[in-house]
């Protein structure tokens, strides 16, 4: 039987993604705590501060702090999710923020006005038929657990994340059906402060509490997959996976070795997550680096009996490697070490434009892990001008989306593969989590704001916004 190439599946989840962190708000209201991307500042000092190199435990008079008011959804969300809806969203990706349900992460009892203020997101969601999409921790751990314990690189963290997850399956279980544990695991690796809250003092093994804190992650995402599927068998768990296949720069053996490296050091987390067990190549490196992981008795049996019932990922560009440091040099001090491919454009923030390389990305993961996937970020971070009335016409974006969207349906549709959803990132504008910036824009809603924090706050569609619901009613066949 031949497939109309055009279709996605019936209760395809189209919709978009956003993460508290970048456009909550409130960063003190309504009893919150304070968090870590509540201390991480914009300019010079952000990516030293992301990396955890610059010790940055409290707010001062001379650093601006983006998500201290963020696009202040925290009191625009019934407004914003209307939108949302009239674009013809089925589904809504949100993280909740830690410290607004344990101020302090460590609390005796959970803070009653932040899990009402997720109801009220929820049921706002839910009066407009939006499936909530949830991301239990999305860069952000409450500041008092780095004070007290270090965060991730202590085991204890386990049992405050166990706590949260407690609290909120049995409070959300009738709400919110579909949760990820960790954004973007593999986060931890490149920017670990922002990825785990980890900071590092002179001297330490960094790569050794790099990966202890994600083996705590890994044993904290199958104690929560348990949890879940024990208050509600119907929960349906996910990873969430900065994905993005490496490239090799040459046909030269070497080089395509080092592109399956780089690409191990990503899929470690998820096969961790999805096979339920360390991979062989997991144990052989981390034994060459002399890293002696403190586990526990049960983390064995714990990890393999609580795998993960979909993988999702977020996808912007792939990557390209090669063997030869010299050539591999001028990438170093970027997110994702990547050499520039000639047979690619790239963003305004030299991000390599290559929807493609989704569809290879997705066949990677598919073949490896043979479970549902759901992309859940992907987009375009660029410079927007608004005209005089306010009309920003984001053609470049248009372009980069129905790109990768024709690349996903030909995955599903040529190649077979079984897709949730598509949630691009930052459907509404947001602060951008590497630069701290406004100005790099990804959604289909303006907002008003820029990258001192001056601004309205002010929503407007763009172009894009009637082009997505276009293709959200044809349920993807229309793309034009
Ligand atoms: C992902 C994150 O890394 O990419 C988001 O999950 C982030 O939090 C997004 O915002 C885009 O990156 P940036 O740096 O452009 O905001």
């Amino acid at each position: 039987m031949k497939n109309n190439i055009n279709k996605l599946p019936e209760g395809f989840l189209w919709g978009g993604a956003t993460a508290a962190n970048q456009c909550e708000g409130g960063y003190l209201e309504g009893n919150k705590g304070l968090s870590t991307v509540d201390v991480i500042p914009i300019g010079k000092d952000r990516f030293p501060v992301g990396v955890g190199k610059l010790k940055m435990i409290e707010c001062d008079e001379n650093h601006y702090y983006p998500s201290h008011e963020a696009i202040d959804f925290y009191h625009h969300y019934k407004e914003d999710i209307a939108l949302f809806a009239e674009m013809g969203f089925k589904c809504f990706r949100l993280s909740l923020s830690w410290a607004r349900i344990f101020p302090n992460g460590d609390d005796a009892q959970p803070n009653e006005e932040g899990l009402k203020f997720y109801d009220d997101v929820f049921d706002e969601c839910l009066k407009h038929g939006i499936e909530p999409l949830v991301t239990i921790t999305h860069f952000d751990v409450p500041m008092n657990l780095v004070k007290t314990i270090g965060s991730w690189r202590s085991r204890k963290m386990v049992g405050h994340y166990e706590r949260l997850c407690e609290v909120i399956f049995n409070r959300y279980k009738n709400k919110v059906k579909y949760w990820l544990t960790f954004n973007e695991i593999n986060m931890l690796l490149h920017l670990p402060f922002i990825g785990a809250g980890l900071i590092f003092e002179e001297g330490e093994n960094e790569e050794a509490i790099k990966y202890q804190a994600a083996h705590n992650q890994l044993i904290a995402s199958a104690k929560a997959t348990k949890i879940a599927h024990a208050i509600n068998p119907e929960f349906k768990i996910g990873c969430m996976l900065a994905a993005g296949n490496t490239y090799a720069n040459t046909s030269a053996p070497e080089d395509v070795w080092k592109s399956m490296e780089k690409d191990r050091e990503n899929y470690f987390f998820i096969d961790v997550q999805s096979r339920g067990e360390y991979p062989c190549y997991a144990k052989k490196m981390l034994e060459r680096m002399d890293i002696n992981l403190e586990m526990e008795e049960e983390d064995e049996k714990l990890l393999k009996e609580n795998t993960v019932d979909f993988i999702s990922f977020s996808y912007y560009a792939s990557r390209l490697t090669s063997a030869d440091p010299k050539v591999n040099a001028g990438t170093e001090g970027n997110v994702f070490a990547t050499l520039r491919n000639p047979y690619l454009k790239a963003s305004e923030w030299g991000w390599q434009i290559d929807p493609l390389g989704l569809r290879i990305t997705m066949n990677a993961m598919y073949d490896r892990y043979q479970k549902p996937l759901f992309i859940v970020e992907n987009g375009l971070g660029a410079v927007d001008i608004q005209d005089d009335n306010g009309y920003v016409e984001d053609d470049y974006r248009i372009e980069y989306l129905r790109e990768h969207i024709k690349a996903m349906k030909d995955a599903v549709n040529e190649d077979g593969i079984e897709l949730m959803g598509y949630t691009p990132w930052g459907c509404i504008d947001l602060v951008s989590a590497s630069t701290g910036e406004m100005k790099k824009r990804y959604g289909f809603i303006y907002v008003d704001k820029d990258n001192e924090g001056n601004g309205t706050l002010k929503r407007t569609k763009k172009k894009s916004f009637d082009w997505y619901k276009k293709v959200i009613a044809s349920n993807g066949e229309s793309l034009e």
